[in-house]
């Protein structure tokens, strides 16, 4: 058994989570019941980033005091995460003690080395993205922040620094050696032409307290706090064990896979390696940078005020049919448009037509046929399952250990395709008025074990739709998720149908 440790951003607490956090997440979901699925010691992070000037702003406003404030927004995640079933192991929260610890212990380590010095910072600073911004930048993108294009605050104050400049050469040598650590291929390219074109300044990581009074104070220096990146991204150590679990934190660390969004792919492929390689810890193994999704030409995202609400899509159309949209409709790394539309058709083709009707038309026949008992002498697979099978066998595990969901699913539903049409091409009602008993109960023998092992390579994408045909088909799930589960077994049947797993829905 190997460890496998998956991370996901931390969310800013300043508002709730829309369909982009969701996305994340359920990415992360997925990636992980599949390694469960395979055997493997996962542990699943995720959690909120509750500190900076934004979120203080947010709870000011609705004249709350920040504590309550970020206390209940962390509810609101929470609860979205569970109706959404992401099975996180742990939930970390930046005002968290030990992160705090753990903070300060790795400003004091860097300070030790002469990695972090004081000095006068003069410069940009975007609050929606709490990022800094040079005035070069600032100028290239038209006075506006570089990222996000909105207004930037023009600052001079003083400040603490992260000697980021000392290990610039480290990374990009670093990154040439192993171009496979940043994917997709278009954001390793996107970091190695930022290191490329630019010469890296060191990183501010303080904000004076006449500022910014929400955050964790700078250990060596009580007029400031950190700054909301620098301890945001040590949750990633911290939540492992850092300066608390010695044994742990060396089991889990490197992470496997830091899951991010590409608007914070520098934060995560420059910032984080070079604060890791100046405490003396190895960088991540690979950092995953998913695309946006977008309504026409924009980000959905919270200060446009063009989010869409998961709750409200899971309330309408059951929280299956959501993850499998998300997770089928765009392959991770590109972009997607939400509308919908969208999300009906899919479901209307593939959830409700192809999948569902399998299910639910193969257990009617069970039933009324043969009281729902189906055993049968003869247990050898139909010939025209075989090539589907194989495929899947052979090229299920490489795809999902690639974050290639699109072409796993394509494989799944290939064999859906060929089961329904071995329905339409056997004709059972004709069998069952001829009396060819024995011949009947093989056909419905060979789509319910059919419909089973597809139910396991499912499960990752929709775990409550695999378990609901688990359930269906008279199995305990519990013992039926597992990789090895996927061969072709002679076995007695017990089905008990219930409400089609996915109802068409009317445009
Ligand atoms: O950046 N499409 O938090 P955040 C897809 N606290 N994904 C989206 C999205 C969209 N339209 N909008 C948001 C922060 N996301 C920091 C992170 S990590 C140490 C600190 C997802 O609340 C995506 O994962 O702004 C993106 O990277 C993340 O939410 C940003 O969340
Ligand atoms: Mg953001």
């Amino acid at each position: 058994m190997s460890k496998f440790y998956i991370t996901t951003p931390l969310y800013y607490v300043n508002a709730s989570p829309h369909i982009g956090h969701a996305y994340t997440n359920v990415i992360c979901d997925c990636l992980a019941r599949f390694k469960r699925m395979q055997g493997n010691d996962v542990f699943f992070l995720t959690g909120t980033d509750e500190h900076g000037e934004k979120i203080k702003r947010a709870a000011d406003a609705e004249k709350t005091d920040v504590s309550s404030f970020i206390d209940g927004k962390v509810s609101i995640f929470k609860n979205l995460w569970s109706k959404l079933n992401i099975s996180y192991d742990f939930f970390i929260r930046t005002t968290d003690d030990f992160h705090r610890q753990a903070v300060e212990r790795a400003v004091k380590t860097l300070l030790d080395k002469g990695d972090i010095y004081k000095a006068k910072y003069k410069g940009f600073y975007c609050m929606p993205c709490e990022s800094f911004w040079t005035e070069a930048q600032v100028k290239e993108a038209g006075g506006k922040c570089p990222l996000c294009k909105r207004d930037v605050e023009e600052i001079v104050e003083d400040d603490y620094f992260f000697r980021l400049s000392k290990y610039g050469s480290w990374l990009k040598k670093y990154l040439e050696d192993n171009p496979y650590s940043i994917r997709p291929c278009i954001r390793y390219n996107e970091v190695m032409g930022f290191l490329n074109n630019n010469i890296l300044e060191d990183l501010c990581i303080s904000r004076p307290k006449g500022r910014v009074s929400w955050g964790i104070g700078l250990p060596i220096d009580n007029n400031f706090v950190v700054y909301v990146w620098f301890d945001a991204l040590l949750n990633y150590i911290s939540a492992a064990g850092f300066g608390r679990d010695d044994g742990r934190f060396k089991y889990l660390w490197p992470a496997d896979i830091h899951f991010v969004g590409k608007d914070i792919i520098r934060h995560h492929a420059v910032f984080w390696p070079i604060m890791l390689k100046a405490l003396g810890l190895e960088p991540p193994r690979l950092i995953f940078a998913h695309g946006w999704w977008k309504v026409g030409e924009d980000k959905i995202s919270k200060s446009k005020g063009n989010v869409v609400d998961p709750l409200r899509l899971i309330e309408d159309f059951g929280v299956s049919a959501v993850r499998y949209f998300l997770l089928r409709e765009v392959p991770v790394g590109m972009d997607g448009n939400f509308s919908r539309e969208t999300v009906i058709n899919r479901i209307n083709s593939d959830l409700a037509n192809d999948l569902g009707n399998l299910v639910y038309r193969t257990l009617n026949m069970a039933q009324k046929y043969f009281s729902g008992r189906i055993e049968t002498d003869k247990a050898d697979i139909p010939g025209v399952f075989i090539s589907s099978l194989d495929e899947l066998s052979l090229k299920y595990a490489g795809c999902m250990d690639d974050v290639d969901f699109g072409t796993a699913l394509d494989m799944i539903w290939k064999f859906i395709g060929v089961m329904n049409k071995f329905v339409e091409e056997t004709k059972p009602w004709i069998l069952w008025k001829d009396k060819r008993s024995s011949e009947l109960k093989w056909f419905l023998f060979s789509l319910l074990e059919g419909i089973r092992i597809a139910a396991v390579y499912i499960y990752p994408f929709m775990p409550s739709a695999s378990e609901s045909i688990f359930e269906q088909l008279g199995l305990v799930s519990k013992s039926e998720v597992g990789l090895k589960n996927v061969l072709w077994e002679k076995r007695m049947f017990t089905v008990k149908k219930k409400n089609p797993l996915f109802p068409r829905i009317d445009i």
